[in-house]
């Protein structure tokens, strides 16, 4: 098992020699390397068991490190890193060909974004070179929000986790690229869609293409648990129809008792669905283990980053 640290030196140093570690942030934790070490790029592919045609994100440490990997920047996109940088905004922008096609999956764009966790700001502050980082589950499964998932997740495939706690925001970066000035939603994410629009105006929404998707995190199945789940707007009614079924219930806010229940959560009590955010993926993890038959989940309110969340879940349910 990787060891669990809260050394950045120790995790700087790992990663000069060309090594892989996990690293904190605010949305979830990255398998991060050198994006300018082919060996390093390799191993983050071979570890997440990823396609080697799905690009990853390259995090920088500032702003101004953007044209060290980008060209051509929409005064848009300038507008929305200065508003949301550190931020879980990820954008899509023309690359600079210093940029490794490795890194892009041979595109003409590179996905790039500031991360908003104090450890891994000092990280990238301290070395020389930007880090590419998906996040770090094995491709497909749920993403990890505590350096706990991580561990488990992996063996001996490498050295450290930089330990930074819980993540914050909880679910992946908001991924935005411009259709020559207009901006375009790939990723549903911890920035609500309603915040980038109060500076862009309305946002294109691609869709979902099994065959040839621009961003693989788009793929109809994923952050998948292993136990079978379905998603409903209906948990009375679903509930019911699976009466027959050991069944763990994921809920928004309130509890419902049924005798076929044998583990349930609410992910916020509060009603506030930036907690659910935050408690989604922590949540699923522990549904996953309650030895239930079926996950039912409760579709959340049509909104903010409801529809994060809500996009998250149906992947997660998708056959
Ligand atoms: O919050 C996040 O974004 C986390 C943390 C670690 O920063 N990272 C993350 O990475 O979610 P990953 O690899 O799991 O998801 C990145 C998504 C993938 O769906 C990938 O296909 C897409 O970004 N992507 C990366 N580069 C792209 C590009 N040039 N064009 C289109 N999609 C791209
Ligand atoms: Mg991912």
């Amino acid at each position: 098992m990787p060891q669990i640290t809260r050394d950045i030196a120790l995790v700087a140093e790992s990663l000069r020699s060309g090594g892989v570690a996990a690293i904190p942030t605010e949305t979830v934790y990255g398998l991060a390397g050198n994006i300018y070490d082919a060996g390093a790029i390799d191993a983050i592919y071979r570890i997440k068991q990823r396609p080697s045609h799905n690009p990853l994100i390259v995090h920088l440490p500032n702003r101004a490190a953007l044209d060290t990997v980008a060209k051509d920047i929409p005064a848009l996109a300038l507008a929305l890193a200065e508003r949301f940088w550190p931020g879980p905004l990820t954008l899509l922008l023309p690359k600079k060909d210093t940029v490794p096609d490795q890194i892009t999956a041979g595109k003409a764009t590179v996905a790039v974004r500031v991360p908003n966790h104090p450890l891994t700001l000092q990280l990238l502050a301290s070395l020389s070179f930007p880090l590419a980082a998906p996040s770090a589950n094995p491709f497909g499964s749920i993403s990890p929000t505590s350096a706990a998932h991580v561990a488990e997740y992996f063996g001996d495939d490498f050295a450290y986790i930089l330990d930074g706690g819980e993540c914050r925001k909880g679910i992946e970066s908001t991924i935005i690229g411009f259709n020559g000035d207009q901006p375009v939603l790939y990723r549903w994410g911890s920035l609500a869609a309603e915040d980038i629009e109060a500076i862009t105006g309305p946002l294109q929404h691609i869709t979902h293409n099994e065959q040839a998707p621009e961003a693989p995190g788009m793929l109809l199945r994923h952050y998948a648990p292993d136990t079978q789940t379905i998603l409903t707007s209906d948990v009375v009614e679903t509930v019911a129809a699976y009466a027959d079924r050991k069944i763990a219930l994921l809920r928004f806010r309130e509890p419902y008792q049924h005798a076929s229940i044998i583990y349930q959560e609410q992910l916020a009590p509060d009603g506030d669905l930036n907690t659910a955010a935050a408690a989604l993926y922590a949540a699923m993890h522990r549904m996953d283990k309650a030895g239930a038959d079926i996950i039912i989940a409760e579709r959340m309110p049509d909104h903010g980053l409801g529809m994060a969340i809500n996009d998250r879940l149906e992947r997660a349910t998708h056959a």
